[in-house]
């Protein structure tokens, strides 16, 4: 059988935990392939809503199996949080997780030097999650980090306080004094405490050679669904750098994150809001800084899963959908949110951008990241209705079938879904 992927075209948050959540009774297996706990995964049922971050969305599904995969960075102590929450709620993941002895940990230290390595950067900072994302990617990279699998090894302790010991000398070159810096709330030797006692719990899980787990369950005829997190625009190479995350958020990222080939994969799932938001710093040309602009943050309830931060907001950018589409093969469109717009008159899409000189661009140009890029619009009638109630494409009405078929035109890719609301059920297959 072969892997789906569902990721996000965006900046992330545009809705990837809902639709896995949605999917998931159909998948044997759903595996998280990248990032770590800088992911919020809203899904929501039966009056309840949880929150993920490292756990996989499929894990309210109890006869699917959810891994996180080698490419998916760890913080104990988030995922012990994860588990205990979930527990109180009658949802017990020692059942259906399974996590790879090749994942990254993130360490105490790696929190204080993303934020040593943030408050350095000044105006210039990244805008990060401070969950300790870069600074445990580029251990990873330099081949000086911790793993899951380490943390049975008998010399674990001594390992963690040498590569410890090391952050720390780096910490004091950024002048960054880590005595008064709260993690979540406590200091550094009570946060420390703390992620060695979750670490120990973290060896009663399911711990599994990843890569043949997931290619053994595909040989015996398994269905698995890989799932992204954060969105294309904030992959390392691809995304508008350096405001982007530290891994390949694209459809490069599954063979890596999960250890399976490229002829494994089957669809891509793309995932995107009928809008844009943007959280943390970066470019952003379709961003409204108006009263519009605040209409979507109020409505979407746009504010981060992660952090609670304000997220940006501001129109479909047609070009930067187009790139996604490109750089991830994908197969498939899921629009989320579109009930946000449904008051609204006027309907607007970015369909090329021009810089201050007039020259005008269909594609992301390498200046986007540095130049200020002015969207020129195509504009659309709203439809001016509630979308909540809908259950099927019959009841769409003109101003909606415009949109959607505009975007479809252009990207000639097909929507599947349309999502209406953030409940699992409010969505409509197409
Ligand atoms: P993810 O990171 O891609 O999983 O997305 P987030 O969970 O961070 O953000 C999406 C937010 O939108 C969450 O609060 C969801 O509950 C909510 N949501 C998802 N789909 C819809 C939808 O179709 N309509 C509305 N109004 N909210 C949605
Ligand atoms: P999900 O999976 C939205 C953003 C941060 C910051 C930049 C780098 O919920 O869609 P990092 O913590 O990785 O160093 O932050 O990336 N970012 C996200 N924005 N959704 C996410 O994940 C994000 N994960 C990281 O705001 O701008
Ligand atoms: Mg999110």
């Amino acid at each position: 059988m072969k892997v789906d992927v569902l990721l996000g075209l965006q900046w992330g948050d545009e809705g990837k935990g809902k639709i896995v959540d949605v999917l998931a009774p159909d998948y044997d297996v759903v595996a998280r392939f990248q990032g770590g706990p800088n992911a919020g995964h809203t899904i929501e049922f039966d009056q309840k809503k949880f929150v993920l971050h490292t756990i996989p969305s499929g894990i309210f599904n109890p006869k699917t199996a959810n891994l996180i995969g080698n490419g998916v960075i760890i913080d104990p102590l988030i995922l012990k949080k994860e588990i205990d929450k979930l527990k109180a709620s009658q949802i017990d993941c020692s059942l259906n997780l399974y996590v790879s002895r090749k994942a990254h940990l993130i360490l105490p230290t790696h929190r204080l030097m993303d934020a040593a390595s943030e408050a350095s950067k000044g105006a210039a900072k990244i805008g990060s999650t401070l969950k300790g994302i870069g600074p445990t990617y580029t251990d990873k990279m330099s081949r000086c980090g911790l793993r899951v699998g380490d943390l049975a090894m008998h010399d674990f302790r001594q390992r963690y306080e040498a590569l410890k010991n090391k952050h720390l000398a780096q910490i004091s070159q950024l002048s960054f004094d880590y005595s008064s810096h709260l993690i979540d709330g406590d200091n550094f030797e009570t946060y420390e405490q703390k992620w060695l006692e979750a670490s120990d719990l973290i060896l009663n899980l399911k711990l599994v050679d990843s890569e043949y787990f997931i290619n053994d369950r595909l040989r015996s005829g398994q269905k698995v669904l890989a799932e992204g997190a954060q969105g294309t625009l904030l992959d390392i190479d691809f995304g508008s750098y350096p405001f982007v995350t530290s891994s390949n958020t694209t459809i490069a990222g599954v063979c890596s994150g999960l250890g399976i080939p490229a002829q494994a994969i089957g669809k891509v799932i793309g995932v995107f809001k009928a809008y844009c938001t943007r959280v943390g710093s970066g470019p952003f040309p379709t961003e409204l800084f108006d009263e519009t602009g605040e209409k979507m943050r109020v409505i979407g309830h746009e504010f981060g899963s992660t952090t609670g931060r304000p997220r940006r907001c501001g129109w479909l950018d047609l070009p930067a959908l187009q790139y996604a589409i490109m750089l991830n093969g994908v197969t498939e469109l899921v629009m989320m949110k579109a009930d946000v717009l449904d008051s609204f008159e006027t309907i607007k899409i970015a369909t090329s951008y021009l810089d201050k000189q007039g020259n005008s661009f269909s594609r992301i140009p390498f200046e986007a990241c540095t130049t200020p890029m002015n969207p020129v619009y195509e504009e659309f009638a709203g439809w001016q209705h509630s979308l909540r109630s809908i259950g099927s494409n019959k009841e769409f009405t003109n101003p909606l079938k415009n949109y959607i078929s505009f975007i479809e035109s252009r990207t000639g890719i097909k929507l599947s879904m349309l999502s209406t609301g953030p409940e699992r059920d409010q969505i409509v297959m197409l």
